[in-house]
This record gives structure tokens, sequence and C-alpha cells, in this order.
């Protein structure tokens, strides 16, 4: 008797080892009541016969209907897991680092990236990304611009770029563990970003409310694989040798260092550094700078010469209230208005 006790308090307790995941590192790793998610989504993983593969129904629209919300926060709760919302039906009160494809919705083609269950085909790109060039996209399918943007697969942003299904292409990663943010599998490149399995997934610090209570001092911290990340899709804006005569802005230097001299040293000039730190600058969310290897802590410290301009130095991912998924509106910057502020922040001399 007292040993069938032992055994099934044996059982209950590998049971509970399953079912509870501890995370390394403090990083996330979905666990907890498996209905609560798996119920909402019935067959979101059942395989059409035994042996055969899952078949994943509405997959993108499984990633956009979690990852979004009806009410203004941006972080929701499902059961005990946080979700990050990036959809809000209605005005997010923060978005997050992302940014939110509310934008796209409400105000257009140019506010945001026009994924699939979201926003319509974009009018003027149609379904192509601007740039796009087969031969400098890594992956083995390639964007197809017969079918639209989705969150993940070959035409997606997230997961391994190599799987044309969005939700093969990141299956296991809600449930991996994710530290370190290395590039090597997709649960560990940043926000799930991989790329393809041949290369290197974006590598960066994962800020842990993805940007919610963001500040100078805690927030995502990229590295210029960011670059390389959507220079996938937009080569032809990122290469020098085929920019061409297009808009000068096209031609802005990304992946560069910031430069050691000059206007430069007063980056973030609204913001000074104590007088006894030289050469330092503090770091701004509205222009914010890649750092050549993933720190241990994000930092508010930007270092002329050493920190680097990328992609989201002035667009964001997701959807933004500006054309262009800019961090800032660009027609009150070139129109002169006061302040240090876009792409001023960077080219502190022409703002004085
Ligand atoms: C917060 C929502 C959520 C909760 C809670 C949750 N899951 Fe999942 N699960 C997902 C999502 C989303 C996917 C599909 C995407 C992926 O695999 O990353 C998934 C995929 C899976 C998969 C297939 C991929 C893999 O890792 O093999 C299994 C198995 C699974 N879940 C089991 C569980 C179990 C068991 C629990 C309870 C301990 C659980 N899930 C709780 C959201 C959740
Ligand atoms: C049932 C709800 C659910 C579905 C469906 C779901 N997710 Fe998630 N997702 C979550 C939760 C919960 C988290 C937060 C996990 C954590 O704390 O890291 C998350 C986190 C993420 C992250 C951020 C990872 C990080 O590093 O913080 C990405 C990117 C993501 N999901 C993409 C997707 C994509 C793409 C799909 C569709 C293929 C998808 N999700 C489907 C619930 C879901
Ligand atoms: C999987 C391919 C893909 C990747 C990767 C990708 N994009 Fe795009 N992007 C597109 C497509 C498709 C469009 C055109 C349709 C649209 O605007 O939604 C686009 C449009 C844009 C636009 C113009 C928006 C507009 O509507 O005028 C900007 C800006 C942009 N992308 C920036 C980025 C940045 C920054 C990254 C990296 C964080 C990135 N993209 C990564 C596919 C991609
Ligand atoms: C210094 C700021 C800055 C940086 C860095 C930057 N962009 Fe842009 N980008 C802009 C501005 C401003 C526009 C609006 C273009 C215009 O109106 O001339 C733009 C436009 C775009 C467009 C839309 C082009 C079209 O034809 O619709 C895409 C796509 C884009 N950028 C992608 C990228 C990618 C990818 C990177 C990184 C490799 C990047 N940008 C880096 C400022 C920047
Ligand atoms: C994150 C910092 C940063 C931001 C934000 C920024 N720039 Fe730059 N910009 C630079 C750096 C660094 C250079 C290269 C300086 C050098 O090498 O001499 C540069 C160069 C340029 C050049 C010279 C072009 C070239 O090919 O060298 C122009 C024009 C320019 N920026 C315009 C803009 C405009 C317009 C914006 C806002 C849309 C902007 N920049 C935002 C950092 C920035």
């Amino acid at each position: 008797m007292k040993k069938k006790a032992t055994i099934v308090t044996v059982l209950i307790f590998l049971c509970m080892l399953l079912v509870i995941r501890f995370p390394k590192g403090g990083e996330a790793v979905v666990s907890g009541d498996c209905e609560v998610c798996h119920s909402l989504y019935p067959g979101m993983m059942e395989a059409a016969a035994p042996g055969k593969p899952l078949r994943y129904v509405l997959q993108n629209s499984m990633c956009v209907n979690c990852h979004s919300n009806a009410e203004r926060n941006t972080i929701k709760m499902l059961g005990g897991a946080r979700v990050p919302v990036v959809y809000s039906r209605v005005e997010p009160e923060r978005p997050l680092s992302g940014g939110n494809f509310y934008y796209v919705k409400v105000f257009g083609d140019r506010r945001g990236h026009n994924v699939d269950g979201i926003a319509p085909v974009d009018t003027k790109n149609m379904f192509m990304p601007p740039g796009y060039d087969r031969f400098s996209d890594p992956s083995a399918v390639g964007f197809n611009d017969k079918k639209p943007l989705a969150c993940a697969g070959s035409n997606g942003c997230h997961g391994n770029r190599n799987i044309e299904n969005p939700f093969a292409s990141i299956l296991g990663t809600h449930h991996s563990e994710d530290f370190p943010v290395d590039g090597s599998t997709t649960a560990r490149s940043y926000r799930f970003l991989k790329r393809t399995a041949e290369v290197k997934g974006v590598t960066g610090l994962e800020d842990k409310d993805w940007g919610y209570t963001a500040s100078s001092k805690e927030h995502n911290e990229y590295t210029p694989s960011i670059n390389s990340f959507c220079a996938d899709c937009h080569s032809g804006l990122y290469r020098r040798d085929e920019i061409g005569n297009a808009s000068p802005w096209f031609r802005h230097p990304t992946g560069i260092v910031l430069p050691k001299r000059g206007e430069y040293m007063k980056y973030n000039p609204d913001v000074p550094p104590p007088a006894d730190s030289s050469g330092i600058r503090i770091y701004s969310l509205d222009a914010p700078v890649a750092r050549p290897v993933v720190p241990a802590v994000s930092s508010e410290v930007v270092r002329p010469g050493t920190d680097v301009v990328m992609c989201l130095s002035c667009h964001v991912a997701h959807g933004s209230p500006n054309e262009f998924m800019l961090r800032w509106d660009y027609d009150s910057i070139v129109s002169g208005e006061e302040g240090s502020t876009g792409c001023f922040i960077c080219h502190t001399g022409k703002g004085e």
C-alpha cells in the first residue's frame, strides 16, 4: 500500500515537471494551463490522421488573433501567460517596441507592413517588398509576390523563412528555452527572427516586457544583424551599388558606425550625459543605435565610434503613426520645426 502511494506521488511529481517549465536566465517560456491556449484554437496542432503531418488551420490568422487585442493595453493575459500585443483594434495605449499594426489598419498603407489578416494588399507596392532581390534573399523558397505578407514563414518575417507555412516555420519556439539569443535556432533568434536555417538568426538582448516600459536605461538591444534581416526583403534599398538615383533618403547609410567626430558627438542633444563623462552620449528611444556585440544588460550609454546606425534607428518593424513606418513625422522635421527630434537626434549640427 505504502509502495503504491510512493509510486503515485512520483508520477504526480513527474507530471508536474512536464507541465511546469523552469525558465533559465529569467527568459520567458510559455507554460501553464495548456487548455487556455490550445482549446482557443482547436486543431492548432492536430494531426489530420495519426502519423500524418500536423494540419495547421488558419495559421497566419491564428498568430494575428492571439497577438491582438480589442482593448488598449498591449500586454494581455491568457491564463497565466502574458501575450505581447502587436495589433490593437483600438488605439494602443503604448505600442511595444515593434510598433503596432493598428496604424496600417486605420491610417492606411504607408503606416506599416500590410500583413495578411490585418490590412488588405498595399495599393502601391502590391505584395512586393520595395527593393526585393531574389538573389540577396537567403530563403530557399523566396518571397512569393502573388501572396500576401504573413507574420511568419517564407512570405513572412518571423521563423525560418525556408519553410513556407507560417506555423511550421516557428513550431516549437513558444515552448523552447530561448536564451542565449545567439541566432543558432529559431527560438534563440531575437524575437524568433531566424532568417533561414543556413544563416545566423538575428541577435540581440530581448527586453522582458517587449519595450512596454522602455526607458533610455532599459530597452531592447539590437545588433547590426537586424539590418541583414530587413535586407533579406529590401536589399535593393540597402546595397549602395543598387541604389541608383532614387530619392536621396534611400541612400542613407545603414550599418555604419556613428562617427566619433563633429555633430555625432552630440547625439541626443536634449539629454546630455553627466558632466564628468567624456565621449559618451545618452541612448534615445526615438533614434536607437545597434551595438557591435550583444551586451549582457541594456545600457543608456551610446558611444560614438562604436555604436551603429540601423534600419530601426528610423523605422519600426510593424507599424507607426507616421509615413513609411518612421519613428517620427518626417514632413514636420524637414520643414524645420524646433527641437532635436527625428533626424536631428544624430544630425545635431543641422538642427541648430
Ligand atoms: C500562452 C499560450 C500557450 C500555452 C499556455 C500553452 N501553449 Fe503549447 N503552444 C502554443 C503555441 C502558440 C504553439 C504553436 C507555436 C509554437 O510551437 O511555437 C504551441 C505549440 C505546442 C506544441 C507543439 C510544438 C512543440 O513544442 O512541440 C506542443 C506539444 C504544446 N504546445 C504543448 C503544450 C502543453 C503541454 C502546454 C501546457 C503545459 C501548453 N502547450 C501550453 C501556446 C501555448
Ligand atoms: C495561443 C496564443 C498564441 C499564438 C496562436 C501565437 N502566439 Fe506568439 N506568443 C504567445 C505568447 C503567450 C508569447 C509570449 C511568450 C514569452 O513570454 O516569451 C508569444 C511570443 C511571441 C513572440 C515574441 C518572442 C519573444 O522573443 O519574446 C513572437 C515573435 C511570436 N510570439 C510570434 C508568433 C507567430 C509568428 C505566431 C503564428 C505562427 C504566433 N506567435 C502564434 C502566444 C501566441
Ligand atoms: C519577408 C519580407 C520582408 C521583410 C523581412 C521586411 N519587409 Fe518591409 N516590406 C515587405 C513588403 C511585402 C512590403 C510592401 C507591402 C507593405 O508595405 O506592407 C514592405 C514595405 C516596407 C516599407 C514601406 C512601407 C510602406 O507601406 O510604404 C518599409 C519602410 C519597410 N518595409 C521596412 C522594413 C524594415 C525596417 C524591415 C526590418 C525590420 C523590413 N521591412 C523587413 C516585406 C518585408
Ligand atoms: C536614417 C533614417 C533611415 C534609415 C537608417 C533607414 N531608412 Fe528606410 N526610409 C527612411 C525614410 C525617411 C524613408 C522615406 C523615403 C522617402 O520619402 O524618400 C524610408 C523609406 C524606406 C522604404 C520604402 C521605400 C519605398 O519605395 O516605398 C523601405 C522599404 C525602407 N525605407 C527600408 C529600410 C531598410 C530595410 C533599412 C535598413 C537597411 C532602412 N530603411 C534604413 C529613413 C531611413
Ligand atoms: C542614428 C543616427 C542617424 C539618424 C537618426 C539619421 N542619420 Fe543621417 N547619417 C548618420 C550617419 C552616421 C551618417 C554618415 C556620416 C558620415 O559617414 O560622415 C549620416 C549621413 C547622412 C547623409 C549624407 C548621405 C551620405 O550618403 O553620406 C544625409 C543626407 C543624411 N544622413 C540625412 C538624414 C536624414 C534626412 C535623416 C532623417 C530621416 C537622418 N539622416 C537620420 C546618422 C543618422
